[in-house]
C-alpha cells in the first residue's frame, strides 16, 4: 500500500507554492496525498517565521498532532519551511517535538530523509543553497481551482530589512531559468489555467545570466530582467492573465511599468510594501528608500496606469517609532489611498538587524492602538477605492462559488478586487475559468457586486499557446 502524506501550509504564497514542489517530489517517491491529518502516515507542516504569532500557531498545531500520535503511533510529523531554519534545535534536539526538519532549499533530499525517519531515526537538512530554484520540478497543484496558479520565479532575499527574518530562513537571492518559467506557464495554459502569479520575495531583483557583480555570464544567452520575463510570460497566451508579487519600492523600474501598461493581460495591480510613512523609520528599517522616493514611485505607477490598484504592507510600533512618526504613516496612507493593505504590529525576530541594534521599545498597547488607527483608515480608503469601480464594465475571471450564496460565483477584476456575480447568465451556468464582462453595480470595502453583460471566453479544456 502506498504511503499517505498530508501537507499543511502556513504563511506567504511562496510557502503554498513550495508545498506544491514538495508534493511533486513525494508523489515521485510513491506517496499519495490525503486531505486530513487523521488519514495520513506522514504530516508535513510548511511553516512561517515572519512574526511570533505565526510560529505560535504552528507550535500549537504540533501539539495537536502529538496528541494524534497517541492514537496512531506510526504517524510521523515533519516541519518544513522557515521555522525549520530558525528552530531546528528546539524542534528536534531540545524538545523532540517532531521527527523531521527540512529547510526551504533541501526538499530534494526528502526521500532520503524519509527513509531515515521510517527506520526510526530523526532526520534533518536545513542547508541553504545559492543555486537551488527547483527549476525543472513540475509542481503538483494543491487545493487548486484549476484556474489560477502560483509560479515561483526566484528564491531568497538579499535586502536585509532590519525587521525581517526571511534572509536568515530563505537564504541568498537567486533567479530561476526563464525558459523553465515560460514552459511552466505554457503547460498551465494547456491544462486550462487562466491566470498565473509570478512569485518572489523581491521580483524586481530578478536577473538571469548575470553574476553577483552584474557581469554577463554567458554571452550567447540574453540577459533577462524582470520586465523582460514579464513580457515573455504575457506573450504565452492573450487569454492568460498575469500577476506578480512582491515588488520593492527601491527597485521597481519604469521598464516594468511600461510592460504592464502595454499588455492588457498583465493585471493592473501592484503590491508595493511601504512599511512606514516616516523617512526616519524607513532608515532604521534599512529599506533603502525614503518617503519622497516612495511617493515618486506611486506617481510613476499612476502615470503609466491611471487605473492601477495599489496595495501595501504596514508595520506599526517599529523600534523607536514616535507618535509623530506614526502620524507620518497615516498621512502617507492619505496621500496614496491604498486599495488594500496588510497591517501588522512589529514583532521582534531573533538574529535580525533590529533585534541586535535597537530596543523593541514601543509598548504593546501603543502598537495595538496605532495598528487600529491604521486599520480604520484603510477600511475607509478601501471602501472609497472600491466604489470607484461602480458603473464600470470590467473583465472578471471567475474563480469559484461565493462563500455566502450557492447562487453566486466570485472572481476578480484586473485590479484584484473580488467581484460577485450571479451563477446563471442568459440561460447558461457560468463556471470557474470563464472570463466575463460585468457591470459593477455596488461595492463595499471587501467586495464588488457585478452584473454579467457578456461572456468573453468559456473555460476551454485547453487553450492554444503562441509558438
Ligand atoms: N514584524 C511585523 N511584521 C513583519 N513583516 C515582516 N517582518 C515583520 C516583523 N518582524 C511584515 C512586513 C512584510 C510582510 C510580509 O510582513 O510588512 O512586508
Ligand atoms: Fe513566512 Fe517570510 Fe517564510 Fe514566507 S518567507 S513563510 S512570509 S517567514
Amino acid at each position: 500500500m502506498s504511503k499517505r502524506v498530508h501537507i499543511e501550509s502556513y504563511g506567504c504564497q511562496m510557502n503554498f507554492s513550495d508545498s506544491e514542489i514538495v508534493a511533486s517530489i513525494l508523489a515521485k517517491d510513491g506517496y499519495t496525498l490525503v486531505d486530513k491529518a487523521e488519514e495520513a502516515d506522514l504530516v508535513l507542516l510548511n511553516t512561517c517565521s515572519i512574526r511570533d504569532k505565526a510560529e505560535q500557531t504552528v507550535l500549537n498545531r504540533i501539539d495537536g498532532l502529538n496528541h494524534l500520535k497517541g492514537r496512531n503511533p506510526d504517524l510521523r510529523v515533519g516541519v518544513l519551511g522557515c521555522m525549520a531554519e530558525r528552530m531546528r534545535e528546539d524542534l528536534l534536539e531540545k524538545k523532540k517535538l517532531v521527527d523531521l526538519v527540512v529547510g526551504p532549499d533541501a526538499y530534494r533530499t526528502l526521500p532520503t530523509l524519509l527513509d531515515e525517519v521510517e527506520g526510526g531515526q530523526k532526520a534533518v537538512n536545513v542547508l541553504l543553497s545559492r543555486e537551488e530554484t527547483y527549476a525543472e520540478i513540475e509542481p503538483v497543484r494543491l487545493g487548486s481551482n484549476g484556474v489560477t496558479a502560483f509560479v515561483t520565479i526566484m528564491r531568497g532575499c538579499d535586502n536585509m530589512c532590519a525587521f525581517c527574518v526571511v534572509p536568515f530562513t530563505r537564504g541568498r537571492e537567486r533567479s530561476r531559468d526563464p525558459d523553465t518559467i515560460v514552459d511552466e506557464c505554457r503547460q498551465l495554459v494547456a491544462q486550462g489555467y487562466r491566470e498565473v502569479t509570478l512569485l518572489g520575495q523581491n521580483v524586481d531583483s530578478y536577473r538571469w545570466n548575470v553574476d553577483g557583480r552584474g557581469a554577463v555570464k554567458d554571452p550567447t544567452v540574453p540577459v533577462t530582467d524582470f520586465a523582460d520575463l514579464l513580457e515573455r510570460v504575457a506573450g504565452v497566451s492573450p487569454l492568460l492573465r498575469v500577476r506578480y508579487s512582491t515588488s520593492h519600492p527601491k527597485d521597481m523600474t519604469d521598464k516594468v511599468l511600461a510592460v504592464m501598461a502595454r499588455h492588457p493581460n498583465i493585471c493592473k495591480y501592484i503590491h508595493l510594501p511601504v512599511q512606514s510613512g516616516s523617512s526616519a523609520v524607513l532608515q532604521r528599517m534599512n529599506r533603502g528608500y525614503d518617503r519622497a522616493w516612495y511617493l515618486a514611485r506611486i506617481a510613476a505607477i499612476r502615470r503609466h496606469m491611471p487605473d492601477c490598484a495599489i496595495s501595501t504592507d504596514l508595520i506599526t510600533g517599529f523600534c523607536g517609532e514616535t507618535e509623530e512618526e506614526h502620524r507620518d504613516t497615516l498621512s502617507l496612507m492619505e496621500a496614496v489611498r491604498y486599495d488594500m493593505a496588510y497591517m501588522f504590529k512589529y514583532s521582534e525576530r531573533p538574529r535580525t538587524l533590529a533585534a541586535r541594534k535597537y530596543a523593541d521599545d514601543v509598548p504593546d498597547d501603543v502598537k495595538g492602538r496605532r495598528l487600529q488607527e491604521v486599520i480604520d483608515l484603510q477600511m475607509k480608503h478601501a471602501g472609497e477605492r472600491n466604489r470607484r469601480h461602480v458603473g464600470q464594465v470590467q473583465e472578471v475571471l471567475i474563480e469559484g462559488v461565493s462563500k455566502r450564496s450557492e447562487a453566486h460565483l466570485f472572481g476578480r477584476n484586473s485590479q484584484n478586487a473580488v467581484v460577485i456575480v450571479a451563477r446563471h447568465h442568459a440561460g447558461t451556468e457560468l463556471k470557474p475559468g470563464d472570463l466575463v464582462l460585468a457591470r459593477i453595480v455596488s461595492g463595499t470595502s471587501g467586495s464588488l457586486q457585478g452584473e454579467v453583460t457578456e461572456v468573453v471566453a468559456r473555460r476551454p479544456e485547453a487553450m492554444a499557446v503562441a509558438p
